[in-house]
């Protein structure tokens, strides 16, 4: 990322470094995450304004925990330790670090210098989120204390003139009451940050780099999946290169309701690339013909898959460049950041053969690599994409063939598009806080008895899911209002062919999946 100011995050293995990352960007400052193994000069060469040092499960006491260069406190940039990093920051510079006579964990009262330029504009006292066994004892010298709770002296210190300050408590969470304060104040009164990272100067920043990389005739293609990370990076290549973009997108059949043709719609009017798309529907039906084993229809789709893609892609001249939707979480999730060098493959491309990956000679265009989703969404919005599709929810590559229990039929395909079409309207008509993280019309293959005007039915049921999560690891379901429910069930019997009854999964993950499979 040039032309930005940079705040390095050295991470020394936090569960909360992705955090710390995205609080300073939402503060509109640029984080880039590095390992603590990474060389000072590196870091240098990246002209950070400011250096956080993340949190960490070792003690600085270990005999192998992970330590720093020294010199990095003198090289007259702003450093501020969290947790780990503030033991560090002592113990590095000659402090003591003790083992505390009691762990304090959880939400604890602390007290605050406001006159410290790290807490200015903050309450005198608040609610810090803790978690450490370990404590500064004794600060190095040209320390103070700047904050103190009932069982901890130094729950901050600062040494003002060097510009360096460490806090004992997270920031980042959200349990810590003043936290995107004590990060503002950071960035903007320590280190004299600008606030220079925002959508609209990525997007102009990776439009000059997408130019650069592929020159002036360079062609590119890119898989194009529908969901937000693809198609948000093909907006933003198009922005760069126009058609010399050629995106493929596989219609299997099992996309939602109007899914490919909004597709279309965008990627030739408003962002005109060369379109491909694959009709493979017949292709993919045949494919599962009389399969119910959802194991296997995921297997033989995703196989399918690469091979409709890599049947394209040997279809394409002059293309040397791969585009993918890789984003900053799949980096620092693939351990590159950590300090090794693998590198996962985006799951559209990852499975391509090795003749087709060879053809790519230029190397891969990733425009998204340092975003976190919530800044792909912000892109998105900032190109102008439709709210959809920059909103889109997780949607699984099989599509709804998963989502359809027992053998898969071309009505049966229609039967869940049009319920789920239904049941994701009247949930849009919630405000935005209400919505689920997750919402979807499954058709189990149960089929029952039931009545219409004089005559007698037997038709298929519908499920309704609704659930709230963060991670997609656990979800809890969303408690809708009745009228919500009862509306889309009410339609969907009414508007749906061969519906004749209407359910609402009332199960949590665990023990249940997301998707009804
Ligand atoms: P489960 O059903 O395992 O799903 O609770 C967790 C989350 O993952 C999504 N999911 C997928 N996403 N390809 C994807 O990109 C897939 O094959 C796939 N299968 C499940 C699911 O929608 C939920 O958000």
């Amino acid at each position: 990322m040039q032309n930005v100011q940079r705040i390095v995050l050295v991470d020394f293995g936090a569960q909360y470094t992705q955090l710390i990352a995205r609080r300073v960007r939402e503060a509109n400052v640029f984080c880039e995450v590095v390992s603590y193994l990474t060389p000072l000069s590196e870091i240098l060469d990246k002209k950070p304004v400011g250096i956080i040092l993340s949190g960490g499960p070792a003690s600085v006491l270990d005999a192998d925990a992970p330590h720093i260069d020294p010199a990095i406190y003198e090289q007259g940039i702003p450093v501020l330790g969290i947790c780990y990093g503030m033991q560090l920051t002592a113990y590095t510079l000659g402090g003591t670090v003790e083992r505390a006579a009691q762990r304090e964990y959880g939400r604890i009262p602390v007290d605050f210098d406001v006159s410290s330029p790290l807490f200015a504009g903050m309450k005198a006292q608040s609610v810090a989120w803790m978690s450490h066994t370990f404590h500064v004892t004794h600060a190095p010298e040209g320390f103070t204390s700047i904050a103190h709770s009932e069982n901890c002296a130094f729950c901050a210190m600062a040494n003002p003139e060097k510009r360096i300050y460490a806090v004992q408590f997270h920031p980042e969470v959200t349990h810590s009451e003043e936290g995107q304060k004590v990060i503002a104040n950071f960035l903007y009164n320590v280190c004299g940050c600008t606030g220079d990272w925002t959508m609209s100067t990525f997007i102009d920043n990776a439009i000059a780099s997408i130019r650069e990389q592929v020159g002036p005739n360079g062609r590119v293609m890119l898989g194009l999946s529908g969901g937000v990370d693809s198609s948000v990076a093909a907006a933003l290549i198009s922005r760069a290169i126009g058609e010399r973009l050629t995106c493929v997108y596989v219609d299997h059949g099992f996309m939602r309701k109007n899914e490919t043709e909004s597709v279309r719609e965008v990627f030739t009017k408003q962002f005109p690339v060369n379109l491909v798309i694959v009709d493979a529907r017949e292709r993919f039906l045949t494919k599962l013909a009389g399969v119910s084993d959802p194991e296997t229809k995921r297997k033989l789709i995703g196989g399918e898959f690469v091979y409709c893609f890599a049947d394209e892609a040997k279809k394409l001249e002059g293309v040397e460049f791969l585009a993918q939707g890789t984003i900053y979480p799949d980096v620092i999730e693939s351990g590159s950041v950590k300090g090794s060098a693998v590198i996962k493959s985006h799951h559209n491309v990852g499975g391509l053969p090795a003749d087709v990956r060879a053809k790519f000679i230029g190397g891969l265009v990733e425009p998204l690599r340092m975003l976190f989703k919530d800044e792909v969404r912000r892109v998105g919005e900032e190109l102008g994409m439709p709210h959809d599709m920059v909103w889109r929810q997780p949607f699984p590559g099989p599509g709804l063939a998963i989502r359809i229990i027992g053998d898969v039929t071309p009505e049966k395909v229609a039967i869940v598009q049009d319920a789920d079409a239904i049941w994701r309207e009247e949930i849009d008509k919630l405000p935005m806080a209400q919505r689920p993280s997750q919402y979807f019309a499954a058709l189990t293959n149960m089929r029952s008895v039931g009545v219409m005007g004089d005559e007698r039915t037997y038709d298929y049921a519908i499920a309704l899911r609704a659930v709230t999560t963060t991670d997609f690891m656990t979800a809890e379901v969303t408690i809708l209002p009745t009228e919500t429910i009862t509306t889309a069930a009410n339609r969907i019997v009414n508007e749906v062919k061969n519906i004749n009854r209407v359910m609402f999964d009332y199960t949590t993950k665990p023990p249940a999946t997301i998707e009804f499979e």
